[in-house]
């Protein structure tokens, strides 16, 4: 076989074989590919697609390349949730202690920004010492002790999603359902989770655009899940604009807390306790999404979910000072209010465009090996169907160096759209799917 056959077979839209999918993927992991051809390679998948039996076999390919974890020490039946990528996403912050608290497991593996969506290691990053880079040992041992562990993709886990992960962040191929579905499924597989729960984000903040791609995105993860014999539920979520009012690294670890106070906006509380509701429901611990949330309101009420955060934190290494007083996150040089020129309702907001101004302050990578400023972001003040007046600001940006500044605040003002009517913003859940089917909110 031969890689550049292989590429035009996909190029004209041909379908390949399992044999032809593990040919490419160990290739590639071995190194014997290099990275411009599978970069040509995953740009074909882009415009010609793979069918649902060649996403599964390279699902299946890309959990071979590597070892599985092996969670069966840690007791009880454990959960794992995962988003496909959006903007102002720090759920895992908030769902994660919350479930733990409850007694139970969260074991956890997480990624870094993909895009221009933000990514939970970054954000848990914050904490300042705070390392995912567990042995297998320290993190099964975290989640018996305290019940919830997050460790980032270890060499030996999935290498060929890694290898690929990382290219396609940089040549425009993340946005395709088949790269997606295996991208996260062979991880989560390989992670050994009993439970899953997806998060399919939709709009103009996803990689998804429209519903219909959602759900059959959401559709293809739930037969991969199912099919490997894992608990898969995928919760179809709006991103038509940033999730809660932070979009940043540590603004998001703040958000977080200070949702775990009992302060969180209503759309990101919704996706947190629809996310925790069905791992509860997977392993068995509630019987239906309305029990659940009663659980996890008690648990932001009592307080356990804020301990469990801290608990969580210390034992990876982080300061928890900013836990008990946020003032201690990092402050930027500066801040720029984005005043509105002429009154009208908030009507449409480009997320991607918002995730790319956070990258473009310096809070995200702009090649594989960039360092990123974990301080900077925006505060979004105003959402679709809030009204502006003249002169008031709608966004606020945090950063450190005036020539990034300058050029974010012309980016984020054209990411914002205004009409003089007012605009219904969309519900933030917009349906789950489950191996049952699909069931619309
Ligand atoms: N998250 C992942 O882990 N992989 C993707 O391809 C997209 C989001």
């Amino acid at each position: 076989m031969r890689m550049y056959d292989l590429i035009t077979k996909k190029k004209h839209g041909e379908e390949l074989s399992k044999e032809e999918i593990d040919f490419i993927v160990q290739g590639f992991t071995k190194g014997d590919i290099p990275d411009y051809q599978m970069s040509a390679f995953l740009m074909a998948v882009c415009f010609k697609g793979m069918n649902i039996r060649e996403t599964i076999d390279l699902t299946r390919s890309m959990i071979d390349s590597g070892d599985r974890l092996d969670l069966s020490a840690i007791k009880g039946l454990k959960a794992d949730k995962h988003s496909t990528g959006g903007v102002g996403d720090k759920t895992t912050l908030i769902v994660g202690p919350m479930v733990a608290s409850l007694g139970v497991p969260v074991a956890k593996m997480s990624g870094r920004g993909l895009g221009h969506t933000g990514g939970t290691i970054d954000k848990l990053e914050s904490f300042k010492g705070f390392s995912v880079s567990l042995t297998d040992e320290e993190f099964i041992d975290n989640v018996n002790r305290i019940g919830i562990a997050v460790i980032g993709q270890t060499a030996d886990l999935c290498p060929a999603d890694k290898k690929m992960y990382a290219l396609r962040d940089v040549t425009a191929t993340v946005d395709n359902k088949s790269l997606i579905a295996s991208s996260i499924m062979s991880k989560k597989i390989a992670a050994g989770a009993d439970t899953i729960v997806l998060d399919v984000k939709v709009g103009s903040g996803a990689f998804m655009k429209t519903f219909e791609d959602a759900k059959d995105l959401a559709e293809i993860m739930v037969k991969i899940g199912t099919g490997c014999g894992r608990k898969t539920y995928a919760v179809i979520s709006d991103m038509s604009q940033p999730l809660g009012t932070c979009v940043g690294n540590s603004l998001e670890a703040y958000e977080a807390i200070e949702a775990l106070k009992g302060n969180g906006p209503q759309d990101l509380m919704d996706a947190c306790y629809t996310l925790a509701s069905y791992m509860l429901i997977g392993v068995g611990k509630a019987k239906d999404i309305n029990e659940a949330k009663l659980m996890l309101e008690g648990t932001i009420k009592s307080g356990a979910a804020l301990a469990k955060l801290e608990e969580f934190v210390a034992a990876q290494g982080g300061d928890v000072s900013c836990i008990e007083n946020v003032d201690r996150f990092p402050r930027t040089e500066f801040k720029e209010d984005i005043i509105a020129t002429e009154e009208g309702y908030v009507s449409e907001i480009l997320t991607d465009e918002i995730g790319m101004t956070s990258l473009l302050l310096g809070g995200g990578r702009e090649t594989k090996d960039s360092v990123i400023d974990l301080s900077v972001g925006l505060k979004i003040r105003k959402k679709i169907g809030d009204f502006v007046s003249k002169g008031e600001p709608f966004v606020t940006l945090y950063a450190n160096d005036i020539d990034r500044l300058r050029a974010a605040s012309a980016r984020v003002r054209s990411a914002y759209r205004f009409s003089a009517q007012k605009t219904q913003p969309s519900k933030h859940v917009l349906g789950i799917v489950t191996a049952d089917g699909v069931t619309l909110y």
